[in-house]
């Protein structure tokens, strides 16, 4: 068994010769070469829109980290702004929409046809699928509806997402409006990642800890599940993460996805213990471990692997990872869970 499989085989629960990592965010600004191709290109959205310059990122921390998927290079806001909602990025601020707040701006929001509005994506998934030609799979992904919702309504990235809990809790039914909208567009979206080439996909609800259980249920899972069930026939397996999610492990467990991602919140075993034997789990150390010495991370990573021993597990960090990282200990990183990883059951 090679690198070329060890991903796909973990997500869906078979036999592997040792644990499989990629890491969120592995394409960005801690490597210089991004930060290059990034100022060739002038400005993020130009990046994420121009298939040789996507593929080209995507690559780059493929040989350097020696991780064993790729994934996409884009942003989870690309469908939201074809939806209909200007988006832009700040320098160094992060994004800024054009925020809809009501139900004539929800109801004037259309679906996107993929091929048609995000063609773009589906080139650069078929570029990359040709230049790693099956070193290893390609990773696509979404944003989850509720994450996705919270920046519509926002703006921007939420602080105490007064916005959205005032749409979500004064105006329901126009919440759900337009998470159906959102479940509709990401569906759509992903299975034309997945016709382009895209061997798994990510869901990222990276906002979800901001919801109790009780409107987990209500305003998250259900579409989650809508996503999840569309995908399902297509074959690759669906990775749905839940950050901050602690609380909402059990359900979040529940919506028929192959794999949960979680953040550095929970230890593994006893995110296991709420879980159940029947899903991968993919995580989880702080992206802020990779500041310490490689001793330190070497202890972290060991005990991390040491938790996820006989179970289905994917290695990953918690959260992104962040810009002030040294290169040199993330491929160190990969190096460490390759050695001290664990054949699976
Ligand atoms: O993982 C990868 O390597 C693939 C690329 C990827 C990006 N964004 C590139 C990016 C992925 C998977 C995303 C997803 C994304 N985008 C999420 C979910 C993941 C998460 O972190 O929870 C979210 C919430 C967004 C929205 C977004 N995009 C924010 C909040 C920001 C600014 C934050 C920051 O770090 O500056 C972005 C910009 C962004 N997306 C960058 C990159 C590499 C930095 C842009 C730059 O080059 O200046």
């Amino acid at each position: 068994m090679s690198r070329s499989d060890r991903l796909l085989r973990a997500l869906r629960g078979e036999p592997v010769d040792t644990t499989p990592i990629w890491i969120m965010r592995q394409a960005g600004r801690y490597l210089p070469e991004y930060r290059a191709t990034r100022a060739r290109a002038g400005d993020f959205l130009t990046l994420c829109k121009t298939p040789e310059l996507a593929c080209e990122v995507t690559l780059q921390p493929i040989d350097r980290l020696g991780v064993d998927g790729a994934i996409l290079f884009s942003d989870i806001l690309i469908p939201v702004e074809k939806m209909g909602v200007p988006l832009r990025f700040a320098e160094d601020a992060g994004p800024r929409l054009e925020p809809v707040r009501d139900a004539a701006g929800i109801a004037a929001l259309r679906v996107p046809d993929p091929e048609a509005d995000l063609g773009f994506v589906l080139d650069a998934i078929r570029l990359i699928r040709r230049e790693l030609d099956g070193k290893v799979p390609l990773l696509g992904f979404a944003g989850a509806p509720f994450t996705l919702l919270t920046y519509v309504v926002e703006g921007q990235t939420g602080k105490q997402f007064i916005e959205t809990k005032r749409l979500l809790f004064g105006a329901p039914e126009v919440a759900h409006r337009l998470l159906g909208k959102l479940a509709d567009s990401v569906a759509t979206y992903l299975a034309a990642q997945i016709r382009a080439g895209a061997q798994a996909v990510q869901i990222f609800d990276s906002w979800v800890g901001q919801l109790g259980p009780e409107d987990f249920r209500t305003f998250a899972a259900p579409y989650v599940a809508r996503i999840v069930a569309a995908l399902k026939p297509l074959g690759a397996p669906i990775i749905y993460f839940a950050n901050d999610g602690a609380t909402l492990l059990g359900d979040a467990a529940a919506l028929g996805a192959d794999a949960l991602a979680i953040d550095w919140r929970l230890p593994l075993t006893d995110a296991r213990a709420r879980v159940g034997a029947g899903l991968t789990l993919q995580g989880n150390l702080d992206p802020c471990a990779l500041f310490a010495d490689l001793p330190e991370i070497e202890r972290r990573t060991r005990a991390i692997l040491e938790g996820a021993r006989g179970t289905r597990h994917v290695f990953n960090l918690g959260h992104g990872i962040l810009p002030p990282t040294d290169p040199a200990k993330a491929t160190a990183l990969v190096e460490m869970v390759h050695r001290f990883g664990a054949p699976a059951p």
